[in-house]
């Protein structure tokens, strides 16, 4: 999608595609000045920012601008041109899971009260350990932190080894200095799972909503238990789980016969409602749900592809993942003008 406008001078105006910004100047005999990249128009230089920097801002303005013709309440589809999936292909899971808590990092240092959306399973194990120890190295205060995870195995408590609670104590919040009141896990045990669900989605919305949500991808293309043909407009609700997911998730448990059939989770209307998401994926088993979810149609069969639905995702691979994207060689290239505009 590319986005026109004039800014600041009658004869000067920017487009925007993607992440790139290029800028014209027409002439009174209709030819063009274009600056693009790391060039410098003179009319930029001089206040002290750099160019990249003033791209930045423009861009910025630019967005504000097109965001203002839309309804004051733009919705998920009004806002998806504006920001494509940020594909990050990184070269293993070690390197991509220090990426994806950078990214973590960077918002709980920038907003030290933010709300994180947390996930399980084995994707996020390596992220959670770098955040650990980001807090003892570098003190990263999760002091004021809010988190939210997606869901729970119903039946089992915050004592059983396999539950949910169990593993994010285990693996994440036994090390950081978070409040334990600031942590919600859905409940597994709950008496009455409608209207307890209803009440995790209250919590979300007082406290604010979802600034990140981390996420992992099942084999199938599920996020959190929103297995295939979930309502994409799907709220926290009771799942039963597919005999593949059951089947994936028995590695965790004694035996197959263990593995709970039924899940609480969040929608996938609940997880486009954050803020921000970060899909994380590792090997080869993952590949084909990251082809369908990124590169396939949007459909309740893949709940994952919903995400091309939402205006601010960011999709960090291992090459092993990334595999089977028809478009590796442009996600590339869209990262490089990122970096540079970064700088
Ligand atoms: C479960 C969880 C998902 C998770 C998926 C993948 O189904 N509910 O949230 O993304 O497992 O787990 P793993 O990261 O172990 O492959």
């Amino acid at each position: 999608m590319v986005y026109r406008k004039r800014l600041n001078s009658e004869n000067i105006s920017f487009v925007i595609c993607e992440m790139n910004l290029i800028c014209y100047q027409r002439r009174a005999d209709h030819s063009e000045n274009r600056w693009s990249g790391q060039q410098k128009p003179d009319w930029m230089l001089g206040d002290g920012l750099s160019f990249s920097k003033r791209l930045i801002e423009a861009r910025k303005q630019m967005l504000s601008g097109v965001r203002s013709v839309a309804s004051t309440q733009p919705n998920a589809l009004q806002l998806h041109s504006l920001r494509p999936m940020r594909i990050i292909i990184e070269h293993d899971p070690e390197s991509a899971s220090n990426r994806a808590a950078e990214i973590i990092s960077s918002l709980v240092q920038q907003r030290p009260s933010c709300v994180l959306g947390l996930a399980t399973g084995s994707t996020p194990l390596g992220i959670y350990q770098k955040l650990i120890a980001r807090h003892q190295n570098h003190k990263l205060d999760f002091a004021n932190v809010t988190t939210f995870n997606l869901d729970e195995y119903v039946g089992l408590g915050p004592g059983d080894p396999q539950s949910y609670r169990f593993f994010m104590q285990e693996n994440l919040f036994n090390h950081i200095n978070i409040p334990p009141e600031n942590t919600h896990v859905p409940d597994g045990r709950a008496l009455d799972f409608d209207s307890y669900s209803i009440q995790y989605e209250k919590s979300i919305q007082e406290a604010g909503g979802i600034d990140l949500q981390v996420l992992g991808v099942g084999g199938d293309g599920h996020i959190a238990f929103n297995e295939p043909g979930s309502s994409l407009g799907s709220r926290t609700r009771l799942k039963t789980l597919t005999s593949e997911t059951v089947k994936d998730n028995a590695r965790f448990f004694d035996d197959i016969e263990n593995v709970p059939r039924l899940a609480v989770t969040v929608g996938v209307g609940t997880i486009l409602e954050s803020r921000k998401c970060l899909l994380v994926a590792f090997g080869e088993h993952k590949a084909r749900a990251i082809s369908q979810a990124v590169e396939g149609p949007v459909t309740a069969q893949v709940t994952a592809s919903a995400l091309q639905l939402h205006p601010d995702v960011t999709v960090i691979l291992d090459q092993a993942a990334a595999c089977h994207l028809q478009r590796k060689a442009y996600y590339a290239e869209v990262e490089e003008s990122h970096r540079l505009l970064e700088k």
